[in-house]
């Protein structure tokens, strides 16, 4: 199934939980929470404290993106604060099985992402454990750059590994997704889609996610 995931690091802090409501009647399908620790990545953004506040004021799927160098450590934190699905990435320093494993017990869904220069076939060995797999379409760190379309056939490449081995998986792109490049994610075989600038800086942002959906949907090959 598509999904619009909307990134809340492009929202006005002053508000945020306004925001997040902003989006979640905007026909958000979840919501994706970028948390960086200046260690993983250049940039420091959202905890453990933000996630919990936000729980209290919706239901919406929580989808959280944690580029931090210890993921592993915070997985109970962050399942305890609210998170629905936990994305770490591969070239952290935590071991992939033991974090996916206590994601699972912590009762939550659990995705891996890679990097630009990460190679496709490196999630291969953890598809059948994974419900996620986010291929970043920009260098984490920052939310409002260029999209790469040259991430797009490692899109295809793990579409088509999950469907020669019989695989049900949601596909993730997340960095710089507008409603034209959605069409080609969509078309390599994405069907989850993080959006930050695009939506939060739209006139109308109901209107945006309901054309970067419409666009997903024409344009998906599974
Ligand atoms: C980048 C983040 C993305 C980003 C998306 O490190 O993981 O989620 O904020 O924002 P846009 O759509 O503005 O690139
Ligand atoms: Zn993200």
């Amino acid at each position: 199934m598509i999904k619009i995931s909307p990134s809340i690091l492009s929202c006005d802090y002053s508000k945020i939980g306004e925001e997040l409501l902003r989006m979640e009647n905007s026909g958000a399908d979840w919501i994706h929470f970028d948390v960086m620790d200046g260690h993983f990545v250049p940039n420091i953004t959202i905890g453990v404290p933000i996630v919990k506040s936000l729980r209290e004021v919706s239901d919406i799927f929580f989808d959280v993106h944690l580029m931090i160098s210890h993921p592993l450590k915070f997985v109970d934190a962050f399942a305890k604060a609210g998170a629905d699905l936990i994305t770490f990435h591969l070239e952290s320093e935590s071991d992939v099985r033991q974090t996916v494993d206590a994601i699972k017990k912590a009762g939550c869904k659990a995705a891996v992402s890679i990097k630009p220069k990460t190679p496709a076939s490196e999630v291969f060995e953890y598809l059948d454990i994974l419900d996620m797999i986010l291929v970043m379409s920009v260098e984490p760190g920052f939310g409002g750059q260029s999209f790469m379309a040259d991430m797009m056939p490692k899109v295809r490449e793990i579409r088509d590994e999950c469907n020669a081995r019989g695989i049900e998986m949601d596909i993730q792109v997340d960095g710089g997704i507008d409603d034209k490049n959605i069409s080609d994610a969509a078309r390599a075989g994405a069907n989850i889609f993080v959006s930050g600038n695009t939506i939060f800086s739209a006139n109308d942002s109901a209107q945006m996610i309901s054309l970067l959906k419409k666009n997903a949907q024409q344009a998906y090959v599974g």
